[in-house]
């Protein structure tokens, strides 16, 4: 694989975690480098065993188009299993790509990561990893958490003889694959950014990436800045949502149409017209956790005003989620006991099944408590999966543990409305965009509620039904 005299031969690639990031990020590795062996690890072994499913329909992730590149690279130079030692000593290079969820209790609790997993693979791999191996972070992590990995790489291990003959360089390659769309992104990034010191490891890095992606796209930098890039380029999306929401609600006060102010002020070139669709707030498992880092090293570095600038993105997120709960509560007398409500969508967008940090969640607990009854709808995520978050969920207020509400899932669209009180949709999903409303409305309870969070409903046909409208962001 060696293209040129300034860069590592890599054979083998192993990734340490089979995840959102792993999976997909290592099935394109493999489909775009038939040379290069890739091993995907995971402690999970549930989740190996899914990816090692006949039926692709049962991989553990849903992204569109990976289940063809799985089925072409499967067995071949793409492997999913559990050795994760074995796939260590044998690898010339080793993803990170392990989970670094916000720590709930100790020191930083709520604002920095949990870097356990990030630590126990450094330790394995010093442990076992033979001859030159570069390792390169994938899994979004603090700014100078490479150090953490290099520290502990350069520690004594039990077999200093087999120590003499080995040597590592670290990497930082963090990944901007959206979910959704992990595959585009991964086949035709906009950039891949590469992090390092070792100016031949990040050449044999760049030689992979170069196999798909032209040269000038891929940028490299020094270690902290490849790893701030990441926190930064995270914030920046975040605080645009969080921007846009607080418009909804001056257009709902003012008379003005969030969809037309949208759409004007991302005429500019400057501001460009992606990322301004007011909604829930956002979700997923980077932003929140990438912001909340960024305050955790603001205060670090003594910078309080900057903290206090990032942190009110999220304040902002919490807010219009909140604010969202308060409108249906109101809109319903402001009592939903025992009366039904349909959600449609819980996962935190559109295309995915993931829900983590879905503003569904907090919305769904917030009318659970209320007394609720709600009858979830979403076409990927399953029923498990929303009882595991509505359960498991940490509410901020403790007070929050639903008391008298009530949920069921259901599988059709239209039974989940039957005889329901009020409609809000939570996301943004095909299926929910032409419904027939005329036939829907004769089913719901009089007097009934539409509730719009990502503007995708014919408000005139909901309107022309015999139903009441409230979509965000609209203030006619
Ligand atoms: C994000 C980044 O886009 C990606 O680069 C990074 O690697 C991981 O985090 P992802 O979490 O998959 O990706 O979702 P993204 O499409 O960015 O959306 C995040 C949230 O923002 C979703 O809840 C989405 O509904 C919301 N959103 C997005 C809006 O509310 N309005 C918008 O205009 C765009
Ligand atoms: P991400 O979205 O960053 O990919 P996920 O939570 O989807 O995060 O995936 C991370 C995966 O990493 C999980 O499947 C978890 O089991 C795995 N993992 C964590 N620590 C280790 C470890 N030390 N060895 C192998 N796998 C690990």
């Amino acid at each position: 694989m060696t293209k040129n005299n300034f860069s590592y031969d890599i054979k083998n690639i192993c990734c340490i975690g089979a995840g959102y990031v792993g999976g997909p990020s290592m099935a394109v590795i493999a489909d775009k480098c038939p040379d290069i062996n890739v091993i995907v690890v995971d402690t999970n072994q549930e989740r190996i065993s899914q990816w090692n499913k006949n039926n692709l329909d049962e991989l553990p992730i849903y992204e569109r188009g990976l289940d063809e590149i799985v089925k072409r690279v499967r067995n071949k130079n793409l492997f999913f299993s559990s050795d994760v030692e074995g796939a260590i000593r044998n690898a010339d290079m080793i993803f990170i790509s392990v989970n670094t969820p916000i720590k709930t209790k100790g020191i930083g609790a709520g604002q920095a990561s949990n870097l356990h997993w990030v630590e126990v693979c450094a330790r394995q791999i010093n442990e076992l990893a033979e001859e030159h191996t570069i390792v390169v972070e994938k899994s979004t992590l603090p700014v100078r958490t490479a150090q953490t990995i290099k520290n502990i790489l350069s520690s004594n291990i039990s077999n200093s003889e087999k120590k003499q003959h080995r040597s590592f360089s670290i990497l930082s390659n963090p990944e901007f694959l959206s979910e959704g769309n992990a595959i585009d992104d991964l086949e035709n990034p906009d950039r891949v950014l590469i992090g390092g010191d070792d100016l031949k490891a990040i050449k044999t890095l760049k030689n992979i990436y170069e196999s798909w992606v032209p040269t000038k796209k891929i940028i490299c930098t020094n270690l902290w800045s490849s790893e701030l890039s990441k926190l930064v380029s995270n914030a920046f999306l975040a605080q645009r949502i969080s921007s846009i929401n607080t418009v909804s609600a001056i257009c709902e006060a003012s008379g003005a149409q969030i969809n037309e102010v949208s759409k004007a002020i991302g005429s500019d070139s400057r501001i460009g017209k992606k990322f301004l669709n007011a909604g829930p707030g956002f979700g997923g498992s980077c932003f929140k956790k990438d912001i909340l880092n960024l305050v955790y090293l603001c205060k670090h570095f003594g910078l309080y005003e900057v903290a206090e600038f990032w942190e009110q993105v999220v304040k902002i997120n919490n807010w219009q989620q909140n604010r969202i709960f308060q409108i249906i509560f109101n809109k319903l007398f402001g009592n939903v006991i025992g009366k039904k409500i349909t959600i449609l969508g819980f996962s935190f967008k559109s295309n995915t099944n993931d829900t983590r940090e879905s503003p569904a969640i907090e919305i769904c607990r917030n009318l659970l408590f209320e007394g609720a009854n709600l009858t979830i709808n979403d076409p990927k995520v399953s029923k498990k999966q929303i009882s595991k978050d509505l359960l498991n969920y940490e509410p901020s207020n403790k007070n929050t543990i639903p008391e008298f509400g009530c949920w069921t899932y259901e599988q059709s669209i239209i039974k989940s409305i039957q005889g329901s009180d009020a409609v809000v949709v939570l996301t943004e999903w095909e299926e929910y965009k032409n419904l027939n409303w005329q036939k829907i409305s004769l089913n719901m309870r009089k007097p009934a509620w539409v509730f719009d969070t990502r503007l995708i409903i014919n408000k005139e046909e909901v309107i022309s039904s015999g139903l009441n409208f409230w979509g965000l962001g609209d203030g006619t």
